[in-house]
């Protein structure tokens, strides 16, 4: 008998956004010593449009590569993933990449996490269309916090008799770059007991971007047209409207480098000319020239992030990559 059609996606909305808990995080943050904004600022609606813009760019090499990646060599990469999983998609914003894997790994379910389900129900209800066969549920929640389902889901799961199908989580764009190695290795553990819930046969598809020339590097994060100075900026402008800082965005300039020792690209914005940021109940004075840290994007070496997989209990690893070596995508079954 064929699958029921699904006329729409289903959504549940865990997180909550806590404004005083925000207003906090961010007062502590620039009180620090450095002074850092957390990277999760940047994506309001300005900045997720900056950054799809820097995904455009011509230096900006990792969205193209990887999309190679799964172009040249998706179906292989189908052989590893079961046929009939549930595909947990961390940070699906468009769902263009899982969508555009449904060919080759042709999901039993969808299952998309973002941190608003509003990010997800244009994306999702097109691709529900698209696949009316494939049970499809958005939930909204922080998976950077826990990735432990929630019971809501788990129930969808249940309902739609898949509590036992293999659970393939997928974290495409080397978004687990913007995590410390330490931080990577507890969302990497707790993507496994996710899949360890489910039936044998999951695993995690995961991109991840590669240590290389700094010369290749750097211009990814300092683009010539000024992109990513304006993404950068732009999270000076979220903290003015969520803090109620006073931060003038023009009197920061962007800075970007290749750390070689701990393997990241890092980003800050400088102070140019001393000056004293005011917000309600708070102040931080800036020396000319010190430095407010806004993001770590960390770049692996292939055998680095397979001992981190093996690490989380996946294994054995394989991967794939390009002609130039610059972008990985790792299959680790749980
Ligand atoms: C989302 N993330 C993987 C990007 C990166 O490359 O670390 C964010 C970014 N920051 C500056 N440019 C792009």
């Amino acid at each position: 008998m064929p699958p029921p059609p699904h006329a729409a996606p289903q959504f549940i909305q865990l997180h909550q956004t806590d404004a005083a808990a925000v207003r906090a995080e961010l007062a502590a943050g620039l009180l620090a010593q450095p002074a850092q904004v957390a990277p999760k600022f940047f994506y309001d609606a300005l900045g997720s449009r900056l950054f799809d813009a820097i995904t455009e760019l011509t230096e900006y090499y990792p969205t193209r590569t990887e999309a190679a990646i799964f172009a040249q060599h998706g179906a292989v990469m189908a052989q590893s993933v079961s046929a009939g999983s549930v595909l947990v998609d961390l940070g699906a914003g468009s769902c263009a990449k899982a969508a555009g894997l449904f060919p080759v790994l042709r999901p039993a379910a969808y299952v998309a996490v973002d941190i608003s389900v509003r990010y997800l129900r244009e994306s999702m209800g097109e691709l529900q269309q698209r696949h009316r066969a494939v049970p499809m549920l958005g939930l909204g929640m922080d998976f950077s916090s826990t990735l432990a389902l929630p019971v809501s889901a788990s129930d969808w799961l249940e309902r739609h008799d898949l509590m036992v199908a293999p659970r393939c989580v997928f974290y495409p764009g080397s978004s687990i770059g913007n995590f410390s190695p330490a931080q990577a290795q507890t969302l990497l553990r707790q993507a496994h007991a996710l899949c360890a819930a489910g039936g044998p046969g999951g695993g995690i598809l995961i991109g991840v971007d590669r240590v290389k020339d700094k010369a290749i590097l750097e211009p990814a994060y300092d683009d010539p047209l000024g992109v990513t100075v304006a993404f950068n900026r732009n999270l000076l402008l979220r903290t003015n409207a969520l803090l109620g800082t006073d931060f003038a965005p023009a009197r920061w300039r962007h800075v970007a480098f290749f750390n070689e020792a701990d393997s990241r690209i890092e980003m800050h914005l400088q102070a140019e000319g001393a000056q004293t940021v005011r917000w309600p109940g708070g102040a931080r004075a800036f020396a000319d020239g010190e430095r407010l840290h806004t993001e770590n994007s960390y770049k692996w070496q292939p055998s680095d992030f397979d001992a981190l997989l093996r690490a989380a209990g996946f294994g054995p690893v394989t991967h794939w990559t390009d002609a130039r070596g610059w972008f990985s995508v790792f299959w680790g079954p749980a």
